[in-house]
């Protein structure tokens, strides 16, 4: 079967790597450099390998195009493209819009178009098919299902094979082509009864994890004002065998998913008239992380960071990954900044960022520990300033924690 995926970001990229063991695939981006990387053997996701991506291209499997002509002879056809937050904070569909106008404009018969994009309930039935058939130029029946994706990039133990995958399609064929599908290249299927059910099971996924991160960095506020180490706690408290499950404390949540998907369930949420507290006040705790963390740091030089070099180490939004969307650094540094700091930052997984470089891990006042790769010794970090704050629990011996 020819499947054409539309977006080859983390989702399209890492989906067409393992679907190309089994079928052809043509993944299609509107960003012609990200095109013409992949083409050439280039992987821009980590979890797929320059070896991986050639392999696919060079027997055949895989190729990526920006012309939308090449999605023409499809079988299925699958939606990866990203589904953020507006400037105000709503979800911005734009993307899935345009996805769904390519789709019509250049698929002319009928197949499987399935969602992986994260959206709230009712997106597939309610967005996707009705747009795809306002921009249709001809009446085509195409059969439509969603399978949200989980993947977690820079994640060995788990990965598209063996994380069991939902899905539903709104009939029972459409379910059945979608599973025909994924079993050639997933051990685990997971049927559930409806589209809007499997689309709400991804929203409640990544909010359960946005609200126990909420959690733990309210308690890790709570513990310092008692004195104790939120640490040594938190360890304590794990020691349960049952009813527990260990968050960490963080400078707050980042990535293209826990900072902005409840927001997609709070917003369907309140469209019916069902109030949303939990998902509203998580993301003020986590988003107010970074200005406490700030006044720590403050509190801890004198009261003061007016002119005081600041080097803020590691901005991607999680570790081992250069993914700097909605990352906790970006607050950090804006609260350090309108303090009077004078801020740079370190992370040699990122490089660059916003227009400026990655600075040497060496010479501030102060540090500001947000994310730690793996490939960075704790024990240069904590030597790299007289003042480390450790905002992720890595890096022991740091003053302010
Ligand atoms: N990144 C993750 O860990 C993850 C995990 C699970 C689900 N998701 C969801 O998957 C979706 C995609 O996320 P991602 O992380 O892969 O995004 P991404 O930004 O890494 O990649 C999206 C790609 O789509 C391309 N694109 C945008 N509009 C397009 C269009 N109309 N036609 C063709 N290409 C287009 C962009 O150029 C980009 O390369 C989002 O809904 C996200 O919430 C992401």
């Amino acid at each position: 079967m020819n499947i054409g995926i539309i977006g080859q970001g983390y989702v399209g990229l890492t989906l067409a790597i393992y679907a190309s063991k089994s079928y052809r695939i043509t993944g299609f981006d509107l960003n012609n450099s990200i095109v013409n990387k992949l083409n050439s053997g280039k992987s821009h996701i980590e979890g797929i390998s320059n070896q991986d991506l050639a392999k696919s291209i060079s027997n055949g499997s895989y190729r990526a195009t920006f012309n939308p002509e090449d999605l023409a002879k499809s079988d299925v056809v699958i939606i990866a493209v990203p589904t953020p937050l507006t400037n105000e904070r709503i979800p911005d569909l734009q993307f899935i819009d345009k996805a769904c106008q390519t789709i019509a404009e250049f698929v002319h018969h009928p197949v499987l178009v399935i969602n992986e994009s994260t959206s709230f309930p009712g997106t597939l039935r309610t967005f996707i098919k009705p747009t795809i058939e306002k921009y249709s130029p001809t009446k085509i029946m195409h059969m439509y299902a969603i399978s949200p994706e989980r993947v977690d990039p820079g994640r060995s133990d788990f990965n598209q094979k063996n994380t069991p995958r939902l899905y539903a399609g709104p009939t029972p064929e459409a379910s059945e082509k979608t599973w025909n599908f994924y079993s050639a290249f997933c051990d685990e299927l997971v049927e559930v009864s409806s589209p809007e059910v499997a689309e709400a099971a991804k929203l409640f996924e990544n909010t359960f994890r946005q609200v126990n991160i909420a959690l733990v960095n309210e308690f890790a506020q709570i513990a310092h004002a008692l004195g104790i180490s939120v640490y040594e706690t938190l360890e304590a408290a794990n020691t349960k065998p049952y009813g527990f499950m260990k968050f960490s404390p963080s400078a707050g949540v980042g990535g293209h998913c826990i900072p902005v998907d409840p927001t997609y369930l709070a917003a369907a949420a309140e469209e019916h008239g069902a109030p949303a507290t939990f998902i509203r006040r998580a993301n003020e705790v986590n988003s107010q992380m970074s200005k406490y963390i700030v006044r720590r740091v403050a509190e801890d030089n004198g009261g003061n960071l007016q002119g005081k070099t600041v080097l803020v180490v590691g901005v991607a939004y999680k570790p081992n990954v250069a993914d700097v969307r909605e990352t906790a650094a970006e607050l950090v540094i804006q609260h350090l900044r309108s303090q009077g700091a004078v801020v740079s930052w370190h992370d040699d997984v990122v490089s660059s960022w916003k227009g400026e470089s990655s600075a040497p891990l060496n010479g501030a006042d102060i540090a500001v520990v947000v994310t730690k790769h793996d490939s960075v010794d704790a024990r240069e970090i904590l030597a790299s300033a007289p003042y480390v704050f450790d905002t992720t629990g890595k890096v022991k011996g740091a003053k302010g924690l």
